[in-house]
Order: structure tokens, then sequence, then C-alpha cells
């Protein structure tokens, strides 16, 4: 059924390419995901980010690679060298004296983000660089000038005294039971909302439940723990007992992420973020 006459379908077209016109002049509202937000270095991204390509044009090849990836630390096809963990100072050399956690190595995820975070290695560092014949083994070095700058954020550097505790376990571990079982109680600091732990795909993981997504289903927007195997390392020399849930750089962020500020799992309005994990 046709409701409009002539004039009014004009007057809705104009309507629909100012609406238009305004989208492209504000280019926040064009980043859902990752495309054109600061994680798109690609030549065609309308986002102002350090290293920036002007000529790889493609998105993904920044962090993953389809093939030859480094498998140092279980994170997903990562495209770029891994730093080493023992090369960072973690929170805990601060020595506050309310910290509880046993302090892990810096590993899993962190390490990948620290691979440019760091400010060691170029943006435009690649094991696989896009096309065929773009292998270089343990990472090419890429553009010197490309490396991150700007202490001690966006640059996280390699002292993280200053920054939120990442690769210690959740709620600073368990003083009592295992974390298979115990999710809500026998945490070494009691001040911490209860874990959300499955089995799933063989493998132990744990989240905290955020308001976004479907309460006992792990969601993007829940609060994300990261799986240590049994064995893996302290700073303190001892190794973990069982496999536990760590707290890492992408608990908090989705470095998909475009729609929420600083790429945060969820927005931080009254804190949501933090008081996801802590009861205070
Ligand atoms: C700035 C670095 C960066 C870029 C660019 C990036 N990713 Fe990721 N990606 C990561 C990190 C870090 C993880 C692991 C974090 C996590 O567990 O969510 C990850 C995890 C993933 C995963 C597995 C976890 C999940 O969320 O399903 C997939 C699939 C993925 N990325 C696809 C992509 C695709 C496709 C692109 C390009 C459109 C892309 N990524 C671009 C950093 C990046
Ligand atoms: C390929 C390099 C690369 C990797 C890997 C990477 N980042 Fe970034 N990140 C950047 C660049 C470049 C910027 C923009 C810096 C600038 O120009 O301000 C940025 C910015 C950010 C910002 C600030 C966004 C804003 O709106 O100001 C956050 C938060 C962030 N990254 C978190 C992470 C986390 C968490 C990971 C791992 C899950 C990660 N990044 C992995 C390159 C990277
Ligand atoms: C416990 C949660 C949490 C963890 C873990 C965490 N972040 Fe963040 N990060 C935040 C929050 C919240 C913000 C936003 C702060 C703000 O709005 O000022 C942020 C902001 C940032 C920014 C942008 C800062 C700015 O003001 O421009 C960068 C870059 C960043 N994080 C990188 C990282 C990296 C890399 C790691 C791991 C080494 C990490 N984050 C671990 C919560 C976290
Ligand atoms: C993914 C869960 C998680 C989120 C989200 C989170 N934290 Fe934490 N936070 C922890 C854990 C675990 C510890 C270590 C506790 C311990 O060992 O005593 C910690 C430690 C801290 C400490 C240091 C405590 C000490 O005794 O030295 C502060 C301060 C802190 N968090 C504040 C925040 C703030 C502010 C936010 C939001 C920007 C936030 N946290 C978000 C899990 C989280």
């Amino acid at each position: 059924m046709n409701t409009f006459n002539n004039i009014q379908k004009g007057i809705l077209l104009i309507m629909a390419a100012g609406i238009g016109v305004a989208m492209l002049a504000n280019p926040e509202r064009a980043v859902a995901g990752i495309a054109n937000s600061k994680h798109d270095l690609s030549s065609g991204s309308s986002a102002t980010a350090q290293g920036k390509s002007s000529t790889i044009s493609e998105i993904c090849v920044f962090c993953h690679t389809p093939h030859g990836s480094d498998t140092s630390a279980a994170v997903p096809l990562w495209n770029k060298a891994l730093p080493a963990g023992n090369t960072f100072t973690t929170y805990k050399a601060l020595n506050t004296s309310t910290y509880d956690a046993t302090q892990g190595v810096v590993g899993s995820v962190s390490l990948a983000c620290l691979s440019c975070h760091d400010g060691a290695q170029a943006m435009d560092s690649m094991i696989n660089a896009p096309g065929s014949g773009g292998y270089t083994a343990g990472g090419s070095t890429g553009t010197a000038a490309l490396k991150m700058t700007g202490d001690p954020i966006p640059k996280i550097g390699k002292d993280l005294q200053n920054d939120h505790p990442i690769s210690m376990p959740y709620a600073g571990g368990l003083a009592s039971g295992n974390w298979t079982t115990a999710t809500t109680t026998g945490f070494k600091d009691a001040d911490f909302h209860p874990v959300v732990g499955k089995n799933i795909n063989g493998n132990d993981v744990w989240w905290v439940d955020t308001a976004g997504g479907t309460a006992g289903s792990r969601d993007k927007t829940d609060m994300v723990l990261y799986t240590r195997a049994a064995g893996s390392p302290n700073v303190d020399g001892t190794t973990l007992a069982a496999a536990t849930p760590f707290v890492e750089c992408a608990s908090c962020h989705d470095p998909h992420q475009g729609s929420n500020a600083t790429f945060l799992r969820i927005p931080n309005t009254a804190s949501a973020v933090c008081l996801a994990c802590h009861n205070k």
C-alpha cells in the first residue's frame, strides 16, 4: 500500500540522504566491530592511530595470520613474535599490603597485547605479511618509526607496576577447595563475585557473568578469564598445582570491540567493568 504522495517521498529521500551525510561526517558512528577503530591499522581505516599503514589494506593481518603463527603462548594465530613473559616487571613488585595473589609470569593473551603495547616492536612487524612469499621466521623487524610511543598509555611498556594487575588468579586465588568445584567460596580475597566454570570442548574455562549476554553462558560481554594449565610458572619460582582462571588484558578488553570506548567488553558506566569482578 502506498501511503506517501510524491512530495512526501521527495522529503523522505532528502532526509535519508542527510542522515547518510551525517554518518559520513562523524566517523565514530561507523565504528561497530574492529573496522575504523584504533585497532584498524589498514590503509582504508578512517581512525587516527599510531602505525596506521599507507600500503597494507588488510585489517586482521596486523595481529592474525592463517598460517605460520607464533605458538609460544596460547594465543589465536598470532602474527607477531611474542615477547618473553619474564621481561616484564609485574604489579606484584609494588608490594601493596593487600595484594593476595601469587603472581604468575606474564603470559597468554596479555603477551599478544603487549607485542604492540610494550613498544618494543614496530606495528608493521609481522611473521606472515600479506600475499605470497611474505613469511619471515621469528617476525620481520618492520619500520622502526612505527613502534608504539606515549608512556604510560597507550604504550604500556615493560613496567606493569602502574597498571591494573594481570596474569594473576581470579580473586587472588583459592585459600581452600579447587577451581573445578569451588566457584563461589574459598577465595583468598573474599571481595569478589562468583565465577562461572564449565568444561567446554575438553577444557576447563571460567568467566564472570555481567548483565550483558545470557547468564550461565560465556559471552563476549562477560569478563573472560583465561585458563592456565597446572605447572604454569609463577614469578616466585613456584608453579600452579591445578588449572586456574587468570585475569589478563582481554578479561576487560575485547580488541575487536570498537563500539565501547577503549575496547572495553562492556561500557564502564558507573564503573560496571570494575564492579563485575570486585564486590565493593
Ligand atoms: C589489534 C590486534 C587484533 C586485530 C587487528 C584482530 N584481532 Fe582477533 N584477536 C586478537 C586477540 C588479542 C585475540 C584473543 C583475545 C580474546 O580471547 O578475545 C583475538 C581473538 C580472535 C578470535 C578468537 C576469539 C573470538 O573472539 O572468537 C577470532 C576468531 C579473531 N580474533 C578474529 C579476527 C578477525 C577476523 C580479525 C580481522 C577482521 C581480527 N581478529 C583482528 C587481536 C586482534
Ligand atoms: C598490532 C598492534 C596492536 C596490538 C596487538 C594490540 N593493540 Fe591496542 N592499540 C594499538 C594501536 C596502534 C592503538 C592506538 C594508539 C593511538 O594511536 O592512540 C591501540 C589502542 C588501544 C587502546 C586505546 C583505545 C582508545 O580508544 O584510546 C586500548 C584499550 C588497547 N589498544 C588495548 C589493547 C588490548 C587489550 C590488546 C590485546 C587484547 C591490544 N590492544 C593489542 C595497537 C595494538
Ligand atoms: C581489570 C581490567 C583491565 C585490565 C586487566 C586491563 N585494562 Fe586496559 N583499561 C581498562 C579500563 C577500565 C580502561 C579505561 C580507562 C579510562 O577510561 O580511563 C582501560 C584503558 C586502556 C587503554 C587506553 C588508556 C587511555 O586512557 O587512553 C589501553 C591502551 C589499555 N587499557 C591497554 C591494556 C593492556 C595492554 C592491558 C594488559 C597489559 C590492559 N589494558 C589490561 C581496564 C583494564
Ligand atoms: C576480570 C576481573 C577484574 C576486573 C574487571 C577488575 N579487577 Fe581489579 N583486580 C582483580 C583481581 C583478581 C585482583 C587481584 C586481587 C588480589 O590478589 O588481592 C585485582 C586487583 C585490583 C587492585 C589492587 C589491589 C591490591 O590489593 O593491591 C585494584 C586497586 C583494583 N583491582 C581495582 C580495579 C578497578 C578500579 C577496576 C575497574 C577499572 C578493576 N579493578 C577491574 C580482578 C578484576
